[in-house]
């Protein structure tokens, strides 16, 4: 018999916040109220629809995960937003032209109530757009006025218990400091207003202070700094990231393992792809464009182990392309063209051509992990939440552990770490005993 966890119960009020009030925060919203009142159904949100096999496929116990774990209700969920432009949630929606009319309207009045707290910005990490609505003064004293906005929103909405979401712009690529390895230096910078603390950083400082869970949405360096992550341990408080998995990574991680699987080869992966929303705009800039370049070509190698398998995958050619094209909005394009070859050498190509709606696949995505960043906090969880590299392009990962990019190992990963809260047996897929024989 496994033991079960001692897990807190998601009793009283969760406050989700997010830094950035734009595509994806404001359709993951709209969904949610629109779920709440029975609107639409989650689709997309693995820990709303989907079920959990316990025990033999013989015991017939698959139960909603939802149902199986203690996680909050949506319907005790409050939401709070930081950005640099001062829309309140609805109109931000209407200018993301995400969702149509038909879709905001039922839940016009939520919306228009999340009105955006100041945000912590700086020029030098985002270069392609600016706002007004942004907080004054020196980094340190930035951070304490997050810290103030998470606990007056906990007081004011009467909250048991808060979680981050980063769903603001992608800032530039910038390498691990010696500034980042210990918390002296880090706040000791942060005092002097150092360039090598970014606004994202200050936003995962002033969580993890105030012991509220951090997962990071986009590519850029946050928790994955030695101080960060101290502190996130010695606090107790879970963090995840980085940069969601949707679109064409989403796909490059269920294609490349069935590839690898089968042991065909891989000559070459070339993806390209256009988009016209505000988060394409951030990323024709080169240095923005530099942290997702990295985010995004990390997968293929780790997937594919070239080191492992040099006959199949050493030679592969990789790139990938970013094009911002305004008319496309946020209906994005991608188009992947893979050469691989197999048995004798024998050439053979797939071509994908996906014509999705990034914000649609990434709303889900934030749903999930507020839910599982609050689990993870009352399961006494603490530090990176590798469980949690299923929604990630880029998975945080422990120093000496290369990160798992697969997206079936991930899901496994995730729901046996879920039996495993619940003490219930993992599940291995060995399967003997449906025919008499001994495991
Ligand atoms: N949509 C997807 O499928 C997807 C996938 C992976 C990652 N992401 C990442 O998620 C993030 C959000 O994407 P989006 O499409 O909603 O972009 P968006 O441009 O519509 O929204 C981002 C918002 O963040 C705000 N912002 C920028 N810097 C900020 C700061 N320092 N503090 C507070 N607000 C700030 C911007 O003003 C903007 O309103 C981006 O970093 C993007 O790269 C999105």
């Amino acid at each position: 018999m496994v033991k079960k966890i001692d897990i807190k119960p998601a009793k009283g009020k969760l406050g989700i916040m997010t830094p950035g009030l734009g595509a994806v925060s404001t359709t993951f919203m709209a969904g949610v109220f629109r779920i709440r009142k029975n609107l639409s159904k989650p689709f997309g949100s693995v820990s709303q629809m989907q079920t959990i096999r316990l025990g033999g496929r013989d015991e017939k116990r698959s139960p909603l995960i939802r149902d199986f774990v203690p996680l909050a209700d949506l319907r005790d969920i409050e939401f709070a937003a930081w950005d640099i432009f001062d829309d309140n949630a609805y109109e931000a929606a209407v200018k993301a032209g995400v969702l149509e009319s038909k879709h905001l309207e039922d839940v016009k009045d939520e919306l228009e109530k999340i009105k955006p707290l100041k945000a912590v910005f700086d020029r030098k990490f985002i270069h392609n757009i600016d706002g007004p609505n942004k907080k004054e003064g020196s980094k340190w004293e930035m951070a304490q006025q997050v810290r103030e906005d998470i606990k007056k929103f906990k007081s004011e909405k009467n909250l048991d218990r808060v979680v981050i979401v980063w769903c603001g712009s992608t800032e530039v690529h910038i390498e691990k400091h010696p500034v980042h390895e210990s918390l002296e230096s880090f706040e000791d910078v942060l005092k002097n207003d150092d360039e090598w603390i970014s606004p994202s950083m200050i936003y995962a400082y002033a969580a993890i202070m105030e012991g509220v869970p951090y997962a990071n949405g986009a590519p850029h360096l946050t928790t994955d700094i030695p101080a960060l992550e101290k502190l996130a341990e010695q606090k107790g408080v879970p963090v995840s990231g980085n940069d969601f998995k949707t679109g064409q990574t989403l796909m490059k991680t269920v294609v490349a393992p069935g590839l690898k699987a089968r042991m065909l080869g891989l000559k070459g992966w070339f993806s390209t792809n256009i988009l016209g929303n505000r988060d394409g705009l951030v990323l024709d800039d080169p240095g923005s464009f530099k942290s997702k370049e990295i985010s995004k070509k990390s997968a293929l190698d780790f997937i594919f182990q070239p080191d492992m398998y040099p006959d199949l995958y050493k030679d592969a050619y990789h790139k990938v392309r970013i094009n911002y094209y305004p008319p496309k909005g946020d209906d994005k394009e991608g188009w992947d063209h893979i050469d691989i070859f197999g048995w004798l050498g024998y050439p053979m190509q797939i071509k994908l051509n996906f014509l999705c709606k990034d914000s649609i696949l990434a709303a889900p995505i934030v749903l999930d992990l507020a839910l599982f960043m609050d689990l993870a906090q009352r399961a006494g969880f603490k530090g990176i939440q590798e469980w949690l590299s299923f929604y990630f392009k880029a998975p945080l990962h422990a120093p000496e552990l290369y990160p798992e990019h697969d997206l079936f190992i991930q899901h496994t990963k995730l729901k046996n770490t879920l039996r495993h809260m619940m003490g219930e047996e993992l599940i291995t897929h060995l399967g003997l005993k449906y025919y008499d024989v001994k495991e």
